[in-house]
């Protein structure tokens, strides 16, 4: 099982600027011009993209020891050393024994009923007319969210401090900034860095004072940061104040910004299609204009939807994994330093799997089931995006109380193009909506 790389395209910078631009198209113009597997040369190393199962598969299964530092290592500065999203190798492995029970399903569930209050209150706020574009939208939910479900119930006031200090640090973090190294200082305070500076301190005191409260009253509570500041390794080993804090940074920074792409594109591609969304309210009729949140979670026809809308738009168009040490894929030999890219792209435009791949068609995921190797909106192997669950609970209760209740239409036409945000690829322009009022009343506009 060896071999020397297949031929790819020379020279990264045109490719590069492409990718930029079209965040697919990286993958789908290489495999046009290329087939699969192809090579392209990065800044960040030479690239062996695929998007077949069966080198997916190989590089998933990998052993993880054979990975050197994750992608997202430019982004250290930002996130802490501690963030699960920068370590490798063992204290990787460890650190998620140590994070998964905080994401486990049944704990999320406990949420639900304040996702869907979430949803309610916001949307009981908006008047028949109104325009709304969905990324922003979605980002306020989702922030509201993930602040009850990383730090629990609290008190209003702390909540609100709390979602607008996540707003602000995120909202800071542009791409430049994120990959920049020389924008990140203070330059007669012409770059972003001493503002991001200063949320970011902000957001620090709060979590540490979150901290505190935690460590004092002494026992867990159902929030996430309490299940990190009590969870212990097998020695028995738990993690520092500050490895908790650098865990939360990099759960805020990496769920929001995706979380609040599916959302859009969720209520996008009801919207663009009537048929679909003819079925995703035959679907929730039976159960009122407030249907109970657990219902919701339980519709097929609603999570196809969203399973389909992450295939044809992923919010990570590929899974990159630094290879430490040779590896063979597809019979081809890769030394280290190679990165071995999953390109859920390809994956997800392979007609072998999704015949018409081009088609949204939801019903392909209620006819039969598809492995980890073929269906990667989430990564997979010892990676796997560990707020998965929550993601697509949240998506299902926000979408399904919005359409229960309330009715809208889209405003932009389709086709919405993809492209690229700060860290993930979302819909251009942000999924554009009017707002007709609440389902069951005429409403004069
Ligand atoms: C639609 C929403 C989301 C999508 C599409 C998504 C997607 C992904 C993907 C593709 C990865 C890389 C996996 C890999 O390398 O194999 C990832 C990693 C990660 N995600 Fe998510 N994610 C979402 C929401 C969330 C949420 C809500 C959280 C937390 C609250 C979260 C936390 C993380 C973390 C901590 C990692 C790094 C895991 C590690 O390196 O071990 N994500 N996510």
């Amino acid at each position: 099982m060896t071999g020397g790389l297949p031929n790819g395209p020379r020279g990264a910078l045109p490719q590069t600027i492409r990718f930029a631009r079209d965040p697919y198209g990286l993958f789908l113009d290489g495999k046009r011009r290329y087939g699969d597997p192809f090579t392209v040369p990065t800044l960040f190393g030479r690239w062996f993209v695929t998007g077949q199962p069966e080198g997916i598969r190989t590089i998933f299964g990998a052993d993880p020891a054979g990975f050197g530092p994750s992608a997202a290592v430019p982004m250290q500065w930002y996130l802490g050393p501690g963030s699960i999203a920068l370590l490798s190798g063992r204290r990787h492995l460890r650190e998620r024994q140590l994070i998964m029970p905080a994401f486990h399903g049944t704990r999320m569930r406990a949420h639900t009923a304040t996702i869907q209050r979430n949803t309610a209150q916001r949307a009981a706020q908006l008047r028949p007319g109104e325009r709304i574009t969905m990324v922003p939208f979605a980002k306020e939910l989702s922030r509201r969210n993930v602040v009850r479900v990383l730090f629990g119930a609290q008190d209003q006031r702390r909540a609100a401090l709390l979602a607008d200090a996540v707003r602000d640090v995120v909202g800071a973090v542009t791409p430049l900034v994120a990959f920049v190294p020389l924008l990140r200082r203070d330059l007669f305070g012409l770059t972003p860095w001493r503002r991001i500076q200063r949320h970011l301190a902000a957001f620090d005191a709060l979590v540490h004072a979150e901290i505190r409260a935690r460590r004092s009253a002494g026992g867990p509570g159902d929030d996430v940061v309490s299940a990190l500041l009590f969870a212990r390794d097998d020695d028995g080993v738990g993690l520092s104040d500050r490895d908790v804090r650098d865990e939360l940074v990099t759960f805020l920074s990496a769920g929001q910004e995706a979380a609040s792409h599916l959302l859009a594109w969720t209520m996008y591609w009801i919207h663009a299609d009537p048929d679909v969304h003819a079925r995703v309210l035959a679907e929730l009729e039976p159960l009122g204009r407030e249907p109970d949140p657990e219902a919701l979670v339980r519709l097929p026809f609603l999570s196809a939807v969203i399973d389909e809308t992450l295939r044809i738009h992923p919010i990570g168009p590929s899974v990159e994994r630094k290879l430490a040490q040779p590896l063979d894929v597809l019979g081809h030999h890769l030394p280290a330093g190679t990165v071995a890219v999953a390109a859920t792209v390809l994956a997800h435009a392979d007609p072998r799997t999704y015949p018409r791949p081009e088609l949204f068609r939801p019903e392909r995921f209620l006819e039969r089931r598809f492995s980890a190797a073929e269906y990667l909106p989430f990564g997979g192997g010892v990676r796997r995006c560990p707020g998965s669950d929550f993601a697509v609970h949240e998506t299902k209760i926000t979408m399904g109380t919005l359409l229960a209740g309330h009715r809208f239409d889209l405003v932009d036409r389709p086709p919405v193009r993809p492209r690229r945000y700060t860290v993930t690829v979302g819909p251009a322009g942000g999924v554009r909506v009017v707002y007709r009022g609440p389902r069951g009343k005429r409403v004069a506009l």
